[in-house]
């Protein structure tokens, strides 16, 4: 019997080896005269464990992890292929307490099934969530979606089927579906995992949103440094094309509808999904101003539903499992899971799905295991570049928009960026200023301006002396005018995480009794 052995060929556990050691197994199996198959699987999401091979044994999968291609050989010769040895050996990856404490809703096929197969896309369940929005028809799909409490996992947060009764809503004709996969957030990997790990599962999401909304075409706006992302969307298109589930009759049914991938130039404003659109369109990556929002004017002025990739796939489930299967999880108005994305300085990194609720100190104390370099945690950054600084005395915040957004941060994408006792909060309020700079699409004063100024103050702040109080103000006046001007969230934004390192750590900013006793 063929013996099944599954080899990451997810991006980053291939930045961490992961084809040195598929070729090196395939060679070894070669040479032993094995019968084996090597799948390249998407990732489980440990990334301390990549690459993690896993051997399916009558007993079940065992994993090994982190091999090295030069590990091959010696595991092979202890009996790697009837799940035994000792080193490196896992064991039962499902068993390891990091995957066995997550609730995977979203993200239950990655790493498990073969993500070019459509046959074990639907082995597992795939496509039971567009067979069901056929059988309901377009109008109940998009309350089933309403029900379910899912919000745009992008961001902000907007209420999923509030936006798809809206373009539901507009009178018939073309409409689209945009796929917002820019994924700019600092420390977040979730789209690319998915993309990368369980394609069909975003075409699917994909498929049913058109179907609700009665879209004929989507777009998947991938960034340009996602390269594998872009061939597995590639070719798991082609594959349920091919298979039907794209096309004039999705899954035999009535409604039509087709997709494909469109890259970008590589811009963190062209997430935001007008600038988005613009550069889909073929122009600069320009936020437009709203109204008209895209939902009644958005790509090549049609009405327009943009969700994050994550949105989109989570959708396939409370299609299939029901709207309540997914409402009854969560916290507050956040319902159902969360894929969090632990990273930066951190000793277990990695993809953690989980009901929102869980505590900021549990995902970073217990999931997250404190930092790499084992030093006392100091602060963490929730939501990417626009998301706020956190102290260890706000680890009691639960994972919830609102919870987040009582503290004057936000959890964006579901990044969390961890800091040690090393970190000097004041070069980070610079870096996010200049963040800002850089990546400005230069359209409202406010961020364009402000941003530079707010460089040069914060370098002010830092090089000390009489004039830093004063600059310290100026900054702070600097972020008031950003907050309520700035036409998008870039520099409306950019405030939190300069504002927040302020507040919390005012000691690095010369505010604090220790430096000023200093002085
Ligand atoms: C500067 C900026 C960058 C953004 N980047 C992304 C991104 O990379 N991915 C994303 O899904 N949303 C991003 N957003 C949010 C989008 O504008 C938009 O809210 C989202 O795509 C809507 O999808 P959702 O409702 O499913 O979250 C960004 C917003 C801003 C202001
Ligand atoms: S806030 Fe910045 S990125 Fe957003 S529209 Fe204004 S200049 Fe462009």
């Amino acid at each position: 019997m063929t013996t099944r052995i599954y080899v990451p060929g997810d991006a980053g556990a291939v930045a961490l080896g992961a084809d040195k050691v598929a070729k090196a197994l395939a060679d070894a199996l070669e040479r032993r005269g094995v019968d084996a198959q090597i799948v390249r699987n998407g990732s489980r999401g440990m990334f301390w464990l990549e690459p993690l091979v896993e051997v399916v044994t009558p007993a079940g999968r065992v994993g090994y992890g982190p091999v090295k291609a030069r590990d091959v050989e010696t595991l092979l010769d202890a009996g790697l292929l009837e799940g035994k040895g000792d080193a490196l050996r896992l064991g039962d990856v499902e068993k390891i307490p990091f995957f066995a404490k997550q609730e995977r809703f979203t993200f239950k096929r990655v790493g498990l099934t073969d993500p070019v197969s459509l046959d074990d896309y639907r082995a597992h369940g795939g496509y039971k969530g567009l067979e069901r929005a056929i059988e309901l028809g377009a109008a109940a799909t998009v309350e089933e979606v309403f029900d379910s409490g899912l919000r745009g996992r992008g961001g902000a947060g907007f209420p999923t089927g509030i936006k798809w009764r809206t373009v539901a809503q507009c009178p018939p004709g073309q409409k689209y579906i945009v796929c917002n996969a820019d994924e700019g957030d600092s420390g977040t990997f979730a789209d690319r995992m998915i993309m990368e790990g369980d394609p069909f599962q975003l075409i699917e999401g994909m498929t049913i949103a058109g179907l609700a909304v009665g879209a004929t075409k989507g777009y998947v706006y991938c960034r340009s440094e996602y390269p594998h992302a872009v061939v597995a969307m590639n070719r798991a298109i082609k594959v349920a094309r091919m298979a039907g589930y794209l096309g004039r009759s999705v899954a035999g049914s009535d409604y039509a509808f087709d997709m494909e991938v469109r890259v970008g130039a590589g811009a963190y404003v062209c997430g935001e999904e007008t600038s988005l659109l613009e550069s889909l369109e073929g122009r600069r990556g320009l936020v437009r101003a709203k109204p008209p929002l895209p939902a009644h004017k958005g790509l090549f002025g049609k009405p327009t539903v943009i969700n994050n990739v994550i949105s989109l796939a989570s959708v396939p489930f409370i299609l299939a499992e029901g709207a309540k299967a997914y409402a009854d999880v969560g916290f507050g108005r956040s319902r159902g899971t969360m894929p969090i994305q632990l990273a930066g300085n951190v000793k277990y990194g990695g993809l953690y799905e989980i009901a929102f609720g869980v505590t900021l100190g549990e995902l970073v104390d217990e999931v997250g295991g404190g930092t790499f370099t084992g030093r006392p945690v100091r602060a963490v950054q929730v939501g990417g570049p626009l998301g706020a600084y956190f102290p260890r005395s706000y680890f009691d915040t639960p994972f919830d928009y609102e919870a987040f957004a009582k503290r004057d941060g936000l959890i964006g994408h579901g990044g969390i960026v961890v800091f040690d006792d090393s970190v000097d909060m004041v070069e980070q309020a610079r870096f996010a200023m200049e963040f800002c700079a850089i990546e400005s699409c230069g359209k409202c004063t406010p961020c364009r301006i402000g941003s530079t100024r707010g460089v040069e103050m914060l370098d002010q702040v830092i090089a000390g002396g009489a004039g830093r109080e004063r600059a310290l103000t100026i900054v702070e006046d600097l972020c008031h005018t950003m907050k309520l001007g700035s036409l998008c969230a870039l520099g409306g934004f950019t405030p939190y995480p300069v504002m927040s390192a302020i507040t919390h750590f005012p000691e690095d900013f010369g505010r604090g009794p220790a430096m000023l006793a200093a002085e």
